[in-house]
Parts: structure tokens; sequence; C-alpha cells
């Protein structure tokens, strides 16, 4: 693991309890889980970081990898002393859970895999990563902001959940989101490593997801062993924001063993 002498990494940390860990998107911070953070902390210690790059941590020069961001978040939690938690992981977070599966798969109890998918970039996915990254370090992130509202969310969205998703992707720093979409261009499948997954999982998709195409996350979930699917209408890739009760209470109950 490469030292992290040069992150200063930010993160709210509410409740007390079993520890859970939510970690958020690209290109986003952990704002996304305003809404889950206060319930949740009613049962458990909840642990909500912001990403190297991302948010209110620092943003060190790249290059950045998923094992990187997923090494800062098991030194967080070493810092925290806390030895085994459960985990939920949005689209991006959600890559970083499976590296941190692969990197230390002792050390997760629960995990939540939220709007997200198993399978690499494609060669056409990771050109497109590279002209973001170079875009958003000629122009700031604003173009992002707009372009993401228009292709990430549900048809007709509340303007409050609009306003607040533009608002966090345009205070993002440039260098991060550059090295946040290199990163994920590098990624390896995990697709491999679904079957050895052994750790109770839960797989959440909006059914409307325009990023990644509900049918692919399906078959993920159904790759790995014992995996509970939760599909929530009237969302797109963004369940946390879009219809936050519904995800507040399927993460609630999956995490506290009460999902039937
Ligand atoms: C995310 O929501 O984290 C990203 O948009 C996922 C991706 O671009 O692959």
């Amino acid at each position: 693991m490469r030292p992290v002498k040069d992150l200063r990494l930010d993160f709210d940390e509410r409740g007390e309890g079993p520890p859970v860990l939510l970690i958020h998107g690209f290109p986003l911070d952990r704002r996304i889980w305003d809404a889950q953070i206060p319930v949740l902390a009613k049962r458990f210690r909840v642990i909500a970081p912001d990403l190297r790059g991302h948010g209110r941590t620092s943003a060190p020069e790249g290059p950045y990898s998923l094992d990187l961001y997923a090494s800062d978040l098991l030194r967080l939690m070493d810092t925290l002393d806390v030895a085994k938690f459960a985990a939920a992981g949005h689209s991006m977070g959600g890559y970083i859970l499976l590296a941190m599966h692969r990197l230390a798969p002792e050390r997760l109890q629960k995990i939540a895999l939220v709007t997200t998918r198993a399978k690499a970039d494609d060669e056409a996915g990771k050109k497109n990563r590279e002209a973001t990254a170079e875009r958003v370090l000629a122009e700031g992130p604003g173009f992002l902001a707009d372009a993401m509202a228009e292709r990430v969310l549900a048809a007709n969205p509340r303007e409050d959940v609009v306003r607040q998703f533009r608002a966090i992707i345009r205070s993002q720093n440039p260098i991060g989101i550059a090295e946040a979409a290199r990163a994920m261009a590098r990624r390896p499948d995990a697709t491999g490593d679904l079957a050895s997954i052994r750790v109770p999982t839960l797989v959440l998709l909006g059914r409307e997801d325009k990023l990644v195409p509900p049918e692919e996350t399906r078959a993920m979930a159904a790759a790995i062993p014992g995996a509970t699917l939760v599909e929530i209408p009237g969302t797109s890739h963004l369940p946390m924001m879009e219809q936050p009760e519904a995800t507040t209470r399927a993460l609630f109950e999956f995490f506290s063993g009460e999902m039937k």
C-alpha cells in the first residue's frame, strides 16, 4: 500500500453501534448520503468519508487507482480502531468496495453494492474518461455538472435534487475528478471475483438507471453467492438522493439483519 502521509482525509462520523462505512461515487462526495446518515446513525456508527481528491479531502497529485482509494479507506478504519465493518459503495464507490474486498476480505462483514457493476470499461469508455479528464482540467467541473444531471437522473427529477447534485459536482477539485476518471479507466474487471464473495451482500439498483444498465447489475447480483437484489423504482443512478426513503430502508434493514 502506498503511504498516505500526503493525504488529509475528511469524514463524518455519527452514531454508535456496529460500524458502517459509506463510500460515495464519481464525481461526488459524502453529501450524497445526507438522507441516510441520520437514520443509520440511530443504530450504527456511520463513517462517511470524502475520497482522495473529493469533497473536503485533499487532492494530492496522481496517479490514483481503485486500490489506492481502497487503501486510504482501510487506513482510515485503522485510525478509527475499526477492525471489521459493513460498507456500502455507490457506483465508483462500489468499484472501490470490490477492490477492498480483493485486498482485505477479512475486514468486511457485509457489503451493499449500490447502482454499480463489476465489468471494466471498454475501449470507447476509456477514451471518454480521458476526454473528461482533460476537459475538466482545462475548464473546471461545470460542464460535467450539467451533462451528468441529464445523463444520470431519472425523468422529471425533483428540483432540489438536481440543484444539490449540480452543486456537489461544481464544488469538486478538477484534479480529483480527472484522477478518478483515469483510475476508473484503468480498473480491472472484477467479474471473476464475484463468485468468491462470502460476506452477506445486498445489490441495490435503480430501475431506470441510465448509466449502469439494470441488467448488468442483475447479472452481478446473480454471480455473488446468496446476494439479495433490491430494485428501487422511480430512480436512475442516484437512489440515495432520488428515492431516499426506500434507499435508507433497504440499507437499514440489510445492515441490521432485518431484511425479509
Ligand atoms: C459513478 O457514479 O460513480 C460513476 O459515474 C460510475 C462510472 O462512471 O463508471
